[in-house]
């Protein structure tokens, strides 16, 4: 067992530098997922991790020894890949005993461990069948299970999902997700998909263009996003961000077709700030129209409904304020009229301010 510790690391291809000043720790037995867009650099780490990239700078760590110069067999992780990486020749069987063989475990060893690993992963029944005779799902759990035959120090899963359907992503996410809490082994698992990242880890550690943008559990991270992108990032549907201007006495902000008040338990962070230029970002969940009842400190603001998405058990709501696009929730049986303006509660408690120059979140 071990953790895994990214130390100023640093990626450059050429001149081209795709990660910066990496500074990461992992836990022992932790479940850590790297999120952020495509291209953000999720990949790259993984890979340095495993070995399959070179470091360019800093340090990485794996229990306590580091790993920069240590080939990839003999760090002791086990990757799954989106694209599963089965070896189309070989049998269930073959594929997941094909690293135990390289490391010339004997063969009744071997059976044990496979048979192990297929019943918990139940595919048992599979194992003489070679991957084209097998579903999307049964290749990513025979991918899984090449993983863990190897009772690694590390798992390391590049978009182990993202090929099935969506079905079967949810559930497999939740196969995952016990697999690893039931054996325990540190895990990094990296995706460009909000929901598995909250879902799935301990922690979290959202990425943009090569650096951490935050680092928390997805419930910190939720509800206290460190900035803009992080804000707009996680959480569906996407939270509402506005611009505003603080008036003067810090009591109240004003923009395209609204004014909100500030709440006093926002005062603190808005006091002295006058005329400040603000990015306000309100989730769909702090909007409450219809006879749902709202929290706290509320505002009335009037909205103007574009479209309405049914789902069945609720309806999604597109409305604007102003100019601005607003997006909220609400009961299926309460459907506003395309072009009727409607009265919105605003929960003002949990409104989050950023600076609109630098998007980073108000704080004291
Ligand atoms: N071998 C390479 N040579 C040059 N650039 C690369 C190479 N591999 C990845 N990159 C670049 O590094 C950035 C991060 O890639 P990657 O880690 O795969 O992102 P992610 O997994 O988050 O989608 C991208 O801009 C990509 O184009
Ligand atoms: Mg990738």
């Amino acid at each position: 067992m071990a953790g895994v510790w990214f130390k100023d690391v640093a990626k450059r291809y050429g001149d081209v530098s795709v990660i910066e000043g990496l500074n990461l720790e992992i836990r022992d037995q932790e479940f850590m997922v790297l999120v952020g867009p495509s291209g953000c650099g999720k990949s790259t780490a993984l890979r340095m991790i495993a070995g399959l990239e070179e470091v360019s700078g800093g340090t990485i760590s794996i229990g306590p020894r580091a790993v920069n110069d240590l080939p990839p067999k003999d760090r002791d992780v086990s990757m799954v890949f989106q694209n599963y990486a089965l070896y189309p020749h070989m049998t269930v069987r073959e594929n997941m005993e094909f690293g135990l063989k390289i490391r010339k475990t004997p063969k009744p060893e071997m059976n044990r461990l496979v048979s192990e690993a297929a019943e918990v992963l139940g595919i048992a029944h599979l194992l003489d069948r070679k991957p084209k005779a097998l579903s999307g799902g049964q290749r990513q759990r025979v991918a899984l299970g090449r993983a863990i035959v190897r009772k690694p120090s590390v798992f390391l899963f590049d978009e182990p999902l993202s090929n099935l359907d969506a079905k079967l992503r949810v559930q497999m996410r939740s196969e995952i997700k016990k697999l690893q809490s039931r054996l325990q082994v540190t895990s990094v698992y990296v995706t460009h998909d909000q929901i598995e990242a909250m879902t799935m880890g301990h922690r979290i550690a959202v990425m943009k263009e090569g650096k951490i943008q935050q680092l928390g559990t997805p419930l910190e991270v939720y509800e206290r996003p460190a900035n803009v992108f992080v804000a707009q990032f996680i959480g569906t549907p996407p939270i509402n961000m506005l611009s505003a201007t603080l008036e003067a006495d810090g009591a109240g902000l004003a923009g395209e077709g609204f004014r909100l008040p500030v709440p006093q338990s926002l005062r603190a962070l808005t006091a002295g700030k006058g005329g400040a230029a603000l990015k306000v970002g309100i989730r769909p969940d702090q909007l409450i129209a219809g006879d749902a009842r709202a929290r706290g400190e509320t505002a009335q603001v009037e909205a103007r409904v574009e479209l309405v998405e049914p789902l069945g058990n609720e309806l999604i709501v597109h409305a604007r304020l102003g100019d601005n696009p607003l997006v909220f929730r609400m009961p299926p049986r309460e459907s506003p009229a395309t072009g009727a303006a409607l009265p919105v509660a605003v929960e003002l408690d949990s409104l989050h301010l950023f600076d609109a120059a630098t998007e980073r979140r108000l704080a004291v």
